[in-house]
């Protein structure tokens, strides 16, 4: 008698599975991921609210920073931006500060929308004003401040995603702990040691776990908007062409990190300036990308849809998508990004594309 295998198999699958386990096999079909959809938050929709919100909180005592995360519907089940990111808005409220500080795993690239205030990382004070940069890197404690009479309205971008993905906890202490004594548990005897050193080879070296030191904190830091500006025009005047994606990018890079052009572990911050006319190639990328409009007008195209966008909006272009930008204006525009290239270039899945006839055809205009 022939063997009915799709039903053997069938059986011997329900004696594994349980309400814990499912068994998958090369027989199923896996659908794939749906892709994660693009948005525009229009700044001059959401400011009133954010203002709101503050003098709700000033009204009833509160003054310690209230976080809200733009959350992408399309991004899956782990709540955030984009894959790898969650964005949004901190609000601190006048004379507001956090009641505590508090040591998170993410890490933060952040943009001063409005205000004045400090941010402490691990103690050190960074004092900001509007269009600045911090980065804060992971495992730091962090509390903010603002001891001006009008609401501080931060941008922040940090690699909450990637760490929900991971399914790390965001707000518990996660740091690397004191090391173990390596002698307490490893065998003394050094022929053992020369041993295993032999049997390294060019490419490979056997060592101890307990011998390999944790890879450094990194540090925080701050980028004042005077000297970013100062730094753009002289690019913007500068005679060398600018990319044809992007314009003429700066990126602040963490310089212990080497080359994989990090502002912090995972992500990277930084400003590009698009002169007048200027129509950036499409493109699409492994990379995810946040921008805000930090200065003047101009218009992304994304997927065939356009959006026109000011000082304040902020976009985001999920992996993959096709995107371009450019302005139509007569002054330059400055885009503020936050990019997970470094995650990406990390694990050698940096990829670019671009679209062969240049520029894509715009289906649709959002306005
Ligand atoms: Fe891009």
């Amino acid at each position: 008698m022939a063997i009915d295998y799709d039903q053997l198999v069938q059986e011997k699958k329900q004696a594994i599975e349980s309400d814990v386990i499912q068994t998958v096999t090369y027989l199923d079909q896996i659908s794939r991921l749906d892709p994660v959809e693009p948005f525009i938050v229009r700044w001059a929709k959401v400011r009133p609210a954010l203002i709101e919100l503050a003098g709700a909180a000033v009204a009833e005592g509160k003054g310690a920073p209230i976080d809200i995360y733009l959350i992408n519907k399309t991004a899956g089940e782990h709540s955030s931006s984009l894959p790898t990111m969650i964005i949004g808005f901190r609000i601190i409220p006048p004379h507001g500060e956090s009641h505590r500080p508090v040591r998170l795993l993410t890490e933060s690239i952040e943009y001063v929308i409005e205000g004045n205030g400090f941010t402490r990382v691990n103690g050190e004070q960074f004092d900001w004003g509007a269009k600045d940069m911090i980065v804060i890197p992971s495992g730091a404690v962090r509390e903010y401040g603002n001891a001006n009479g009008e609401p501080a309205i931060l941008f922040f971008s940090h690699n909450g995603g990637l760490i929900r993905l991971m399914n790390l906890p965001e707000t518990r202490s996660f740091v690397w702990e004191e090391a173990d004594d390596p002698a307490r548990f490893l065998p003394g005897d050094s022929r053992c040691w020369e041993s295993l050193k032999e049997v390294s080879g060019p490419n490979v070296e056997l060592l101890p776990a307990l011998r390999i030191s944790a890879p450094a904190p990194c540090r925080p830091f701050l980028v004042k908007w005077q000297q970013s500006w100062e730094l753009l025009e002289a690019l913007l005047h500068h005679p060398k062409k600018e990319d044809p994606r992007g314009g003429k990018i700066v990126g602040y890079v963490y310089r212990a990190k080497g080359n994989l052009q990090a502002s912090a572990a995972t992500l990277v911050g930084g400003y590009q300036i698009i002169q007048p006319g200027f129509k950036g190639m499409a493109h699409a990328h492994s990379m995810a990308a946040i921008q805000l409009a930090a200065l003047g007008r101009g218009y992304s195209v994304t997927d065939g849809r356009r959006y026109e966008w000011e000082e304040g909006d902020i976009l985001i272009f999920p992996p993959w998508c096709m995107h371009e930008h450019g302005t139509d204006d007569l002054n330059p525009a400055v885009l503020f990004g936050v990019l997970d290239n470094p995650l990406i270039r990390g694990m050698r899945l940096q990829r670019v594309t671009e679209l062969e006839q240049g520029y894509q055809e715009v289906i649709e205009v959002v306005s």
